[in-house]
């Protein structure tokens, strides 16, 4: 990437805040076996080992330290660990979030920067410990859809898009309490893997994204009392993203549901909906180019997960919530209020990372707000995914396409619901 090689020409200026409140101080004179370690072993040793889906190992001193440079080039850009959220804007507070403290960034930093020294092997932590990457994290399900038959992924070459619908027959409406999407064989080539439930082929061949599979990232378990629906004649979509690793590989890939007891609905259906669809997208060839689109909704609704999508182009998107006007029918309406929600400013082709909000800040927003959705599209040679600058880009499928539009996932309340949660939100903010 040539915008990051000229950063990392200037890294001394790159200078990472670090602010009084964090608890966290970056080390000095940091070493690999005392500083650096614990932090590969959290946020990075899950891909960067034997076997799963990094080009290379981070286990070791003698694994890292030809990295050195490229590790803290990646960590300062952000884009090692994937995750790609604005933490300046919006929200900030995720479950699972994998992402470095600025604290830690800085000790990493400072271990390169004065040679990338091992220390004492003595200062190690015990290794870490993985669970089986073959491990179901939603228990045994009680329901598996699997592909018919493995797909045969060549040795070398480019990553590739592999797209199947499986027909289980579902012959009535399930309630899902909790959903994993994973591969049965070949970890190491799946770079994610997304599962759509397409309910109407004709209408949304794409269908309603479900789940995804990135390593890593654990399965989808719903709060106490509220499950996803699938509705009886339902498909299932698979959509892999494969990385060929040198050796041909059979890849299969399963969903497994936990499902609520027959006849038992949950009190709150969760979904993904589509929102701030832009279709008549026009993108000259060199330019950079937004776009905005709108989702009204009907009822109060929970936020629960953000997930931009586009295609080679993607360089940025924001979630804005504009609100009801408060006082619309008196004499003085307005003033209108709205409030960025999350942006992702930084999006990196091939990582669709679906960013799950910590309960106690998803948005809980009232009937009628207005979810905005902004999206910035590069089709200039800056942009190192952009197969072609010099062509015009459309709406469409295809990954030559272009779309923009956020996945969000959601539950509606009733109004008397809402206004308990209101409640419960102020008196937790007053007694902080
Ligand atoms: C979710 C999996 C995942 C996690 C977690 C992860 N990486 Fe990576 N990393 C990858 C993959 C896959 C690549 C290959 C490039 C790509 O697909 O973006 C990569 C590439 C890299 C590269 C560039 C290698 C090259 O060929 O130039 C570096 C350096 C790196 N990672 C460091 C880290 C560090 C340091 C961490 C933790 C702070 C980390 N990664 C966490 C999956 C991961």
């Amino acid at each position: 990437m040539p915008a990051n090689r000229w950063l990392l020409g200037f890294s001394t200026l790159l200078v990472v805040p670090v602010f009084a409140a964090e608890p966290a101080t970056p080390a000095r004179d940091a070493t690999f076996s005392k500083d650096v370690a614990p932090i590969l072993q959290r946020a990075c040793q899950n891909c960067h080992r034997p076997g799963s889906i990094a080009p290379m190992a981070l286990l070791t001193y003698q694994d890292a330290r030809p990295w050195a440079r490229s590790i803290k080039e990646k960590v300062v850009l952000r884009v090692m660990p994937p995750w790609h959220i604005d933490r300046n804007v919006g929200i900030s507070k995720f479950k699972d979030d994998p992402s470095l403290s600025d604290a830690e960034i800085a000790t990493i930093s400072n271990w390169v920067d004065h040679g990338a020294p091992e220390g004492n092997p003595k200062d190690l932590p015990p290794p870490r410990q993985f669970s089986d990457l073959d491990k179901w994290h939603i228990g045994k399900p009680d329901l598996i859809v699997s592909m018919p038959r493995p797909y045969k992924l060549k040795a070398n070459g480019q990553d590739e898009y592999y797209d199947i619908d499986v027909d289980p027959h579902f012959t009535e409406d399930l309630y899902v309490a909790a959903v994993e999407t994973k591969p049965d064989t070949g970890f190491a080539v799946v770079h994610h893997a997304d599962t759509n439930l397409v309910e109407d082929p004709e209408e949304d061949p794409v269908g309603l994204f479900l789940n995804e599979y990135a390593v890593g990232k654990n399965a989808d378990i719903f709060p106490s009392n509220a499950g996803r629906l699938i509705r009886a004649g339902s498909k299932i979509h698979f959509n892999l993203h494969l990385h060929p690793d040198g050796k041909e590989t059979p890849v299969s890939v399963s969903l497994g549901l936990k499902l609520y007891p027959k006849g038992a609905a949950p009190k709150y259906v969760a979904f993904t909906q589509h929102m701030g669809d832009v279709a008549d997208l026009d993108i000259p060839a060199g330019q950079v180019v937004r776009s905005d689109g709108y989702f009204r909704l009907p009822k109060p609704a929970v936020l629960s997960a953000f997930q931009p999508h586009f295609h080679t182009r993607g360089k940025a998107q924001c979630m804005e919530a504009i609100y009801p006007d408060v006082r619309a029918d008196s004499a003085r309406p307005g003033p209108a209020r709205s409030e960025t929600l999350s942006c992702v400013s930084n999006y990196q082709f091939g990582w669709s990372l679906t960013y799950p909000y910590a309960e106690d800040v998803a948005p809980l927003l009232p009937a009628g707000t207005v979810i905005h959705v902004t999206t910035w599209h590069d089709n200039t040679d800056h942009n190192p995914h952009n197969p072609n600058p010099k062509n015009w880009v459309g709406y469409g499928q295809r990954t030559i396409d272009e779309m923009s539009f956020a996945w969000v996932s959601l539950y509606y309340l009733d109004e008397a619901d809402y206004q308990q949660r209101v409640q419960a939100r102020r008196m937790a903010q007053a007694r902080k």
